[in-house]
């Protein structure tokens, strides 16, 4: 019997929600909120092109959840309070005119915020790297954080439940827990951020439990088509080359944890944009194909997926259902409609990601570069 290969383009249902295809938004910062972190207008034209330009959905940008710890970075927006529901309203209308989801990452910054004054994280472990992103000061290390204690942890989870509560007001589709990157759940899943002795360190189990508490909350909250996903990454922001210590071993037992829970979809970041380099392991198999062997979930890959044959190559290997798309998509808002009327696409620059995102911005940089920087 022939078997029909699937493509990029194949529609896909999440919770009885419908995506048009198979491509995603990778969820990118991209620090465009007010100073008191409400989305703007700029902020629903540059989510819109997404959706006008044939994603089938879009992944919004680290969100932070509550006013204690969480804000990781100056301008980046919140849904925290009514003021931020309604920005974000705005932002979602826009996308929902045309054919697409919209998800929003919600993102504690743990030790990793560069904003707050005093940090939280699972143990009082100074992170590696420079505060840098904020370009109104110079790079400087990241302050020694404060081990949470179960008052935090508390304050934490009412925070992701609350914002959960707030993205459905807003109208999202549901909703993403950024475990990724190095950020404040990751920390929890990092053998050397986290040295607690309690139930929420040691093996993966307890490594996971925090995420997983805060995913049941979060979902106990939430009517039923509401759609909590999972972003989980072994690379971090302030250490690319960090992969889990046991490796597909480590992987198994990662996702063995979580299949528990059945995400409603898990997402496997390669924040440098490498896939094979972050994902693939010495034994030929990848967190995407163990993610899939035990998870009934459906599973995103990212990192460098714009190029179509690898993303195909994944789905119809057995090692994802969606591809999310972070730098290509930030250069071509409508990739999808452009690859599917056989290209061209526009290359990526780095004087793409700042200082802002607007659509003038963005024309002026593509007209002034000449050489791509994407890789
Ligand atoms: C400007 C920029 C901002 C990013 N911000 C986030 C973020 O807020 N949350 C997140 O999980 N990943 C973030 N990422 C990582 C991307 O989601 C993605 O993993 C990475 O760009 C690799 O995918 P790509 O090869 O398609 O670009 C960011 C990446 C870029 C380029």
């Amino acid at each position: 019997m022939e078997t029909i290969s699937k493509t990029i383009f194949d529609p896909l249902e999440i919770r009885g929600r419908k995506l048009a295809n198979r491509l995603v938004v990778a969820p990118m910062t991209r620090v465009s909120a007010t100073h008191a972190g409400v989305p703007t207008q700029e902020m629903a034209d540059y989510y819109e092109a997404f959706a006008e330009g044939g994603f089938g959905m879009i992944i919004t940008e680290g969100t932070y959840t509550d006013e204690l710890f969480s804000k990781a970075n100056r301008d980046q927006p919140g849904i925290v309070n009514a003021e931020h529901m309604h920005g974000w309203k705005r932002v979602v209308t826009a996308v929902h005119r045309h054919n697409a989801l919209i998800i929003s990452q919600l993102m504690h910054g743990g030790a990793l915020s560069e904003v707050t004054g005093a940090t939280i994280a699972p143990s009082a472990v100074q992170p590696a790297g420079l505060r840098s992103t904020d370009n109104s000061v110079s790079p400087s290390p990241f302050p020694m954080p404060r081990a949470m204690q179960t008052e935090d942890l508390n304050a934490v989870k009412e925070g992701y439940v609350r914002a959960a509560l707030l993205a459905r007001e807003a109208g999202f589709d549901g909703v993403e827990l950024h475990a990724a990157n190095g950020y404040l759940f990751d920390q929890f899943i990092t053998p050397h951020t986290n040295l607690r002795t309690d139930e929420y360190g040691g093996n993966e189990r307890n490594r996971l439990r925090f995420l997983m508490e805060v995913y049941q909350a979060v979902k106990a909250a939430s009517p039923g088509d509401f759609i909590v996903g999972i972003r989980i990454s072994e690379s971090k922001v302030n250490d690319l080359t960090y992969r889990w210590p046991g490796g597909s071993e480590t992987a198994r037992r990662i996702f063995e944890v979580l299949a528990e829970i059945d995400p409603d979809y898990v997402h496997i970041a390669a924040e440098g944009g490498r896939w094979e380099r972050e994902c693939k392991y010495p034994d030929g198999s990848s967190s995407n194909s163990i993610a899939k062997s035990l998870l009934r979930s459906p599973v995103i890959a990212n990192g460098g997926m714009h190029d179509v044959a690898l993303a195909e190559t994944l789905l119809n290997n057995h090692a994802a259902d969606l591809v999310s798309i972070g730098r290509a998509a930030i250069a071509s808002p409508d990739w999808p409609k452009r690859v599917a009327a056989g290209g061209p696409v526009v290359p990526f620059y780095k004087e793409l990601i700042k200082p802002s995102l607007t659509l003038a911005h963005t024309q002026r940089v593509k007209e002034q570069c000449h050489e791509s920087t994407l890789c």
